[in-house]
């Protein structure tokens, strides 16, 4: 194995951009920190990794990435505790699953050593951008592209791998309300739903929009065959309380492994709170929202966290959830906030 510390090329920004930003306003994914990490893959071998000063890239037009979106990502937080110690929340669950997205983008698979290692050292170096406090981190997107170019409609043999950082707070800055789709689905069983690939993304836009024109901010998509499962929402895995019962569809080749998700259900089995992975039906809800029995409805997510839902629109109908205390998105957020920053006791060796 190649010892990565020594052959991991660094080259210092001259300056900082760090005095620019207004960190008590900050908007979600707008602002980057001072360095970035980048591995080119050529002659069949991911090449020596570097960390240098944030930039623009330079591609031919013909790089395959704009043509056939062969591109995956990922979403983590780093977080920082009262004695500036830097936290990651189960890191390996975000390298293990953008190899799987990349196995199913034909990308070649990134090696560990190389991912931990440049992560850390990216993060030693920008730490001053990561914030103390409940709520401040560091959003980590790392992602692969293929930067070979020809436009022939087959896997590249180059590709990038990058990291960015940009310092976060909230995702969403106001009330989310969803509309549960009609006809629009994330992916199809055999699909490349369960992958980060980039066009799960863009291809939730012009539905969203749809969404944005009635009120909601969101979309929950159901499944492509009968639209009559409600499956995840555009950026979050979604939790329904009905009773004091907390309802979740399981993952499939459609719906995403989400790292909060699977921890929402291993916390909720520790509480002793009854939780069922199943299908969950439109009709289960609207019929669960009508009797009074639907208490809560919530999305998680990396950039989110745990983000209350306040109502849902189906069918031209609009329903509002009752407010109410003690609910369990609250729950959630804290216990898992204070393991990630710290503030708890780290039962399932979450911390890394
Ligand atoms: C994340 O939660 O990290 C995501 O990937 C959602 C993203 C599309 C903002």
């Amino acid at each position: 194995m190649k010892n990565l510390t020594s052959m991991l090329d660094i080259q210092k920004a001259d300056t900082s951009k760090i005095d620019q930003v207004d960190f008590n306003n900050l908007v979600f994914g707008q602002v980057f920190t001072d360095h970035m990490f980048e591995c080119d893959y050529k002659n069949g071998s991911w090449q020596t990794p570097v960390i240098k000063p944030y930039g623009n890239l330079s591609m031919p037009p013909s790089a395959r990435v704009f043509h056939y979106g062969q591109a995956v990502f990922e979403g983590m937080k780093a977080y920082k505790d009262q004695d500036d110690q830097i936290w990651l929340f189960r890191p390996e669950e975000n390298f293990n699953r953008i190899n799987k997205s990349s196995e199913r983008l034909a990308i070649p698979e990134f090696p560990k050593e190389y991912f931990f290692e440049g992560l850390e050292t990216l993060l030693k170096m920008d730490s001053a951008w990561i914030q103390k406090g409940f709520g401040n981190s560091l959003y980590i997107r790392p992602f692969v592209m293929a930067t070979e170019a020809g436009v022939s409609a087959s896997p590249a043999g180059e590709y990038k791998f990058m990291i960015i950082c940009s310092p976060a707070q909230a995702y969403y800055s106001g009330e989310v309300r969803v509309k549960f789709s009609e006809k629009f689905s994330r992916a199809a069983d055999g699909g490349v739903g369960y992958a980060k690939a980039a066009g799960n993304y863009g291809a939730q836009f012009y539905p969203t929009n749809l969404a944005k024109e009635e009120g909601f901010q969101q979309i929950v998509w159901t499944d492509a065959s009968t639209h009559e499962y409600l499956e995840e929402a555009g950026t979050m895995n979604v939790f329904f309380r009905i009773g004091d019962k907390l309802v979740t569809a399981p993952t499939s080749d459609r719906i995403l492994d989400g790292v909060t998700r699977k921890s929402v259900i291993t916390l909720a089995e520790d509480h002793h709170i009854d939780v069922e992975v199943r299908r969950v039906s439109v009709q289960e809800i609207l019929d669960a929202a009508k009797s009074g029995e639907l208490k809560e409805m919530f999305g998680s997510g990396t950039a989110t966290v745990i983000n209350p839902i306040l109502g849902f629109g189906f069918k031209g109908e609009k329903y509002e959830l009752p407010k109410i205390e003690d609910s369990y998105a609250k729950f959630f957020k804290d216990t898992l906030m204070k393991i990630q920053y710290n503030e708890a006791e780290d039962k399932f060796g979450w911390r890394h």
